[in-house]
């Protein structure tokens, strides 16, 4: 007759082999769709999309668009997703914040009936507008997506979706922490998602030509943020080539698409929609085994970034 430590025993060897097979069972196909993603493992849902060591992915700031916009991602920028070429179509995307202009269950219904349409992984990294905001619950992604940001590692490369709303404009908190842990791991590209212009703070806008770059200096933004002290270094040592990505611009900001260097290897973008004469832009990323290359693409054509190559050939 067995003994309980031998059943003990054989229960663990039982659990081990079920676990494997969950685990078989959990490494699938992307099937996760809209920002339901963010309750995920991007790891997991995203390996088979990038499992040829090639993906596509798209960024897209401000997606409530203009002020006056009914509700649900801003027309031009669907109407352009949709018309997307087969081709050229992403396998998941990433929205750079204010995705909502009031963050109340309406809207949002309204927004993932719309990223239903793409049957892609979405994440986010929050803006001013998509919690707290007029007196809403600031805590509304974290209880309807089931978390505020994201972490994760894709084949040679790091992601990061940070919650700036959170930390007055910067990356800082629970966000720092993980880009600690990601530059440790020393990524081939590492991307950082922010809604805020990090590299910007209050101080910095007493000059006018940094002022017009974000939709409003009012809108969270610290009065001295941390990314010259604290940010830039980290990103540095990384060794990386890594990208910041913003998303308040193009709507009150002068521009509707930047890009600037705030080191060799340290490359900040930004790009939205709204009010802006030229409507709006976003970002389309192709990596493959050679680099990365982004093409920045506005809703009325064309775009003063256009593509960029990195490394550069
Ligand atoms: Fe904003």
């Amino acid at each position: 007759m067995s003994s309980p430590v031998a059943i003990l025993g054989l229960l663990a060897v039982l659990s081990g082999v079920v676990g494997t097979t969950f685990y078989l069972q959990q490494d699938r196909p992307a099937t996760v769709i809209g920002l339901g993603a963010m309750a995920g493992d991007p790891a997991v849902d995203l390996k088979a999309a990038a499992a040829d060591g090639r993906y596509r992915f798209l960024v897209a700031g401000h997606v409530y668009g203009r002020h006056d916009h009914s509700s649900g991602l801003f027309a031009p920028f669907e109407e352009a997703w949709a018309a997307l070429p087969e081709a050229r179509r992403p396998d998941f995307a990433i929205l750079t914040g204010d995705v909502v202009l009031r963050p109340d269950a309406a809207s949002w219904n309204l927004i993932d009936e719309d990223l239903a349409r793409f049957g892609k992984p979405v994440y986010l990294a929050p803006g001013n507008h998509d919690g707290g905001y007029a007196g809403q619950d600031r805590d509304v992604i974290l209880k309807r997506y089931g978390a505020r940001g994201k972490a994760w590692r894709l084949g040679r490369d790091a992601f990061l979706c940070c919650d700036t709303q959170r930390y007055r404009g910067n990356i800082d908190g629970d966000d720092l922490e993980a880009l600690k842990q990601l530059c440790a791991a020393k990524p081939r590209a590492l991307f950082v998602f922010v809604h805020h212009l990090v590299w910007v703070d209050a101080e910095k806008a007493a000059d006018p030509a940094v002022k017009g770059l974000v939709n409003s200096v009012s809108a969270g933004y610290a009065d001295k943020g941390n990314f010259d002290q604290v940010i830039l270094p980290l990103l540095e040592k990384s060794g990386a080539e890594v990208f910041v990505i913003a998303g308040d611009v193009a709507a009150g900001a002068k521009v509707v698409e930047w890009r600037g260097e705030a080191a060799p290897k340290v490359h900040l973008l930004a790009s939205g929609m709204g009010e802006h004469p030229h409507v709006g832009s976003y970002l389309l990323i192709d990596v493959d085994d050679e680099g990365i290359e982004i093409d920045c693409q506005r809703l009325d054509q064309g775009s003063h970034i256009g593509k960029a190559r990195f490394p550069e050939r």
